[in-house]
């Protein structure tokens, strides 16, 4: 199946997902799929109306108002048109995961848990064309969940899903990188340590200091080099000539990630 995010054409196919911008606070992803209608405040549209139609044309809902056609991104479509039943990773969070840990073209990785596939989906565009993501989830309704949104991506030919424990052990070997994003990653630093490859890459996501704690120890005990522990914050801010400032609200608090290196 061809990627959703690639651009075979200038026009809306069947199955793409597509961003209908109506002004800055109110825009929408959704999947063109023939019969399908969506429903916004705006008014209504057809996917009839959407599919062969171009990017970047303008259509009308059936109220009268307007809006764009506009190819979405990557983490348009992953934040905006993924079903998520668990907490999921922040776009900042994955997006240093990806450099951190090294992922690109051709790399293998291992994950856990799998949970709505959010992270899942991010690694698997991050390893094509010749990569693969083998991710681990302990609950199948999760793994199901995970395998409709990555598929609707259309990168699923890049993962390995499993319905298995990560604490049971990690399958594959001579991996580059292992990314962790549950509740006790320090009960999994000896499998990874063990799946790596000599200069693999450790990454672990958790939400709490006491997790950090135990998560760097144990990296610390297992073998691992370079053992960092960190936390992104990201502020928007709010542009207008001459009042400039911060938004006065943020995400104070996603995580805090930890990066580790198998000698
Ligand atoms: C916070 S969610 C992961 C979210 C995911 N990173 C995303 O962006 O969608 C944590 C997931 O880990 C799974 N999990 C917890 N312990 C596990 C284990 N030992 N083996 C496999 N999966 C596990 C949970 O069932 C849950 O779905």
């Amino acid at each position: 199946m061809r990627s959703r995010l690639r651009c075979a054409g200038l026009l809306v196919q069947e199955g793409d997902f597509v961003l209908l911008y109506f002004n800055d606070r109110r825009w929408y992803v959704v999947r063109a799929r023939r019969g399908a209608r969506y429903s916004f405040n705006e008014g209504v549209i057809s996917a009839d109306e959407i599919i062969g139609r171009a990017y970047g044309e303008s259509l009308k809902t059936h109220i009268g108002v307007e809006c764009r056609i506009v190819k979405p991104t990557l983490c348009d479509i992953v934040y905006n048109a993924f079903k998520r039943r668990t907490q999921v990773i922040y776009p900042k969070d994955a997006a240093l995961i990806i450099l951190k840990a090294g992922i690109g073209p051709g790399s293998r990785v291992v994950e856990a848990g799998t949970g709505s596939g959010f992270l899942t989906a991010i690694l698997a565009y991050a390893v094509r064309p010749t990569g693969t993501v083998y991710t681990y989830e302990v609950r199948s309704e999760f793994l199901e969940l995970a395998k409709a949104n990555v598929a609707a991506l259309g990168v699923d030919s890049f993962v390995v899903f499993k319905n298995k424990d990560v604490r049971e052990g990690i399958d594959e070997r001579e991996v580059d990188a292992v990314v962790l994003d549950l509740a006790d990653p320090w009960e999994v630093v000896g499998h990874a340590h063990a799946s790596l490859r000599s200069g693999g890459v450790l990454a672990c996501f958790v939400p709490t200091v006491n997790q950090l704690e135990k998560v760097v120890e144990s990296a610390r005990g297992a073998g691992f080099v370079m053992v960092e522990a960190e936390e992104l914050l990201l502020r928007k801010y709010k542009v207008s000539r001459g009042e400039t400032r911060p938004e006065m609200r943020m995400v104070g608090h996603t995580g805090y990630l930890v990066f580790a290196r198998k000698p």
